[in-house]
């Protein structure tokens, strides 16, 4: 069977950073920061992002380019009748699980499409809005309805397949998405008090740094970079053999930190300045955002663009989730792409009912304290993807070696690349140490 592949250099760039550009730049990343002492979790964030975004996700595309295969079929054709598979199958129960609970939030950027048309955010004071987002909760069947959208969407692009799917799709929206946040930035910090939030974000406070904000700026870089359970090999098997892999890798991880600060920058002065807790959770993006489109010049328009970039760039991202499960359906289990893409994303959806509803106010539906939802969250960003990138940087490292690394990653001598003995050195020694330490700590 012959494979799509990417049909240009920049269009793998552009889907790697349309799945790695999402909700969890504009709505995850702000909550951890929130919840994980403000400027103490963005340094020891940005510090991971550098030493490990690079070596950990070249990793996932030498190992997908190499054996031109969807995670679970790479790890069989590299090592055959050895344990290696098994990062595979877990990084497809970990799409299932992401999928379940990205979807959710997925679906709530549709149902704030429908307010800012409806113009229902205008002129009310906080309190109001986030009475309606705990009311909208509440109501349960609607944010399922959303989400059944949602995955609808995905499905069909997904359906589509790679070349003019995930491509055509990307490309000329994540500009679009920076130029507002830029716009949305310069508007925040003017705000009265907004300097607060500023210090919040960028003044590290270093007694904060403890073993769970070390976990959660791990768990968070690779649920961020999309790294950790096969998207990245998934994708990887589309590059063709003459691309660079290390400069696509340099620039999604540049352009996704760059967002993730971006939106940073709108969320924690307007916050401040509207009196919306760092802790809030959801409510600090939800909440805050319309807040700051009432005290803007065409903030009908800008609330509207905005939310309709932020369900793309979600769509980009549950596109790629997506794939890993069609891909290893189609190539491994011999179904057709339509069968493989109508079951993934009605597994998906049977999980997913839960997440939403277990933000229901009445539920009760928790696991050791946490709802389903935060469940899920916890078991795929600070569980699976930690685990899942260890092993792929010593698999890399370790079993494959250095004398495939390097022909990967020169295209078999064609490109000079200086600093590829200190790439291998991080991705044998260093990752792995770094990951596992991390990990250790976070969990004792
Ligand atoms: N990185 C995406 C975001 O930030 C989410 C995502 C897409 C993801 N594919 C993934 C996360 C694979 C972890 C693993 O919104």
């Amino acid at each position: 069977m012959s494979r799509d592949g990417f049909g240009s250099k920049l269009g793998i760039i552009a889907a790697a950073a349309g799945s790695a550009v999402g909700l969890g730049n504009i709505y995850r990343f702000p909550c951890e920061l929130g919840n994980n002492g403000g400027g103490a979790f963005l340094l020891v964030y940005l510090l991971i992002v550098l030493c490990l975004g690079v070596p950990v996700m070249l990793s996932e595309f030498i190992i997908g380019r190499r054996a031109q295969k969807n995670p679970i079929g790479a790890f069989k054709m590299l090592r055959p009748r050895s344990g290696w598979p098994v990062i595979g199958y877990m990084g497809v129960l970990c799409a299932f699980i992401i999928m379940a609970f990205y979807s959710t939030v997925a679906g709530w950027t549709l149902e704030y499409i429908v307010k800012a048309i409806g113009n229902q955010f205008h002129g009310k004071e906080l309190s109001v809005i986030e009475q309606e987002f705990a009311d909208f909760h509440d109501m349960g069947w609607k944010n399922v309805l959303w989400q059944a959208v949602f995955i609808f969407l995905t499905g069909f692009v997904v359906f589509k397949g790679v070349a003019d799917g995930i491509e055509k799709y990307a490309k000329i929206l994540m500009p679009v998405l920076v130029a507002i946040l830029v716009v949305l930035g310069l508007r925040a910090v003017t705000l009265p008090g907004a300097k607060e939030g500023l210090t919040f974000l960028f003044k590290p406070d270093f007694s904060k740094i403890t073993g769970s904000v070390l976990i959660s700026a791990l768990g968070q870089a690779f649920f961020s970079l999309s790294m950790g359970m096969g998207v990245l090999i998934t994708y990887g098997s589309y590059i063709q053999k003459d691309d660079n892999l290390t400069t696509t890798a340099l620039s999604v991880t540049l352009s996704d930190t760059l967002i993730a600060v971006l939106a940073g920058v709108v969320i924690f002065p307007a916050a401040f300045s509207f009196g919306v807790q760092p802790t809030a959770g959801m409510g600090l993006v939800f909440n805050t955002l319309p807040m700051i489109f009432n005290q803007m010049a065409g903030g009908y328009f800008f609330c509207i663009i905005f939310f309709v970039l932020l369900a793309v760039a979600a769509l980009t991202s549950t596109i790629s989730l997506l794939e890993v499960i069609v891909a290893y359906f189609v190539e491994e289990l011999r179904m057709s792409r339509r069968w493989a893409t109508v079951i993934a994303s009605l597994g998906c959806m049977a999980i997913g009912v839960f997440a939403s509803l277990s933000l229901k106010s009445d539920t009760g539906f928790t696991i050791a304290g946490l709802s389903f939802f935060d469940s899920l969250d916890f078991i795929s960003a600070k569980v699976l993807l930690p685990i899942g990138a260890l092993f792929i940087v010593i698999f890399v490292g370790w079993v494959m070696g250095k004398k495939t690394f390097n022909e990967e990653i020169t295209n078999g001598g064609k490109l000079k690349l200086s600093i590829k003995s200190v790439i291998f050195f991080i991705i044998r020694y260093l990752a792995p140490l770094a990951i596992a330490v991390i990990f250790i700590t976070g969990f004792v």
